[in-house]
């Protein structure tokens, strides 16, 4: 199985202060940074483009993890790559077609990430396992940080393991120490974490923890 990392979600930062949070992402032990882009049509809440992710860029040093929760991805593709992006994830449930994405995505010169929602089953995203470099599998509902860790997610993360036992299975939402120990065992690697890591008052300590 891959390595643990540690992806910092960057939505509930303090966003009037986001070269503060790069700097202090750097220092933790989290390589990467995690932007959830939603357009308020997948998910009821908007957030932010490739702009944001262009102007934070030369303030870290992180892997930017691009998380596209919008209807259209096939429309952002460019612009993150040309912003700078490393990997770029999209949900099988918007309207899409997953194997051109995943092709448009490596052509721009990016990782592609596969999601599914809490919901969504893995046969789903089955057919574009092996052409994706990551499979997100959703442990909370998309739209707002800081909810609750669903269980029923956890099978999921295991079938998924016992198809690909060498790719990165990233996990997102309501990650903390108890949740990321189950997440772990069940076969993620890639752990992204917002409202655990923003609240703790000793980031590396916080990191650490998650990565078992
Ligand atoms: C939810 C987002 C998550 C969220 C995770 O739609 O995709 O990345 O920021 O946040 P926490 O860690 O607060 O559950
Ligand atoms: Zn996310």
């Amino acid at each position: 199985m891959p390595e643990t990392v540690i992806s910092a979600s960057i939505l509930n930062s303090d966003l009037s202060d986001l070269r503060g949070t790069a700097a202090k992402v750097d220092k933790s032990g989290a390589a990467w940074l995690h932007f959830d882009v939603m357009d308020g049509e997948f998910v009821e809440n908007i957030t932010f483009g490739s702009s944001v992710l262009e102007a934070v860029k030369p303030h870290t040093h992180a892997f930017l993890d691009v998380h596209l929760m919008v209807q259209h991805p096939a429309r952002q593709l460019k612009l993150f790559a040309d912003a700078g992006a490393n990997m770029i994830t999209f949900h099988v449930e918007s309207f899409c077609n997953p194997k051109t994405i995943i092709e448009d995505i490596h052509s721009l010169g990016c990782k592609a990430g596969v999601a599914i929602k809490p919901r969504t089953p893995v046969v789903s995203v089955r057919p574009y396992i092996e052409a994706a470099d990551m499979v997100l599998i959703m442990t909370v509902e998309p739209g707002y940080g800081g909810q609750g860790f669903i269980h029923d997610t956890l099978d999921k993360i295991r079938t998924v393991r016992s198809i690909a036992p060498d790719k990165d299975i990233q996990v997102d939402g309501g990650i903390n120490p108890e949740t990321a120990e189950l997440v772990r065992d069940a076969g993620a690697n890639v752990l992204v974490a917002g409202t655990y890591l923003f609240k703790s008052s000793d980031m590396p300590a916080a990191v650490r923890e998650l990565k078992g």
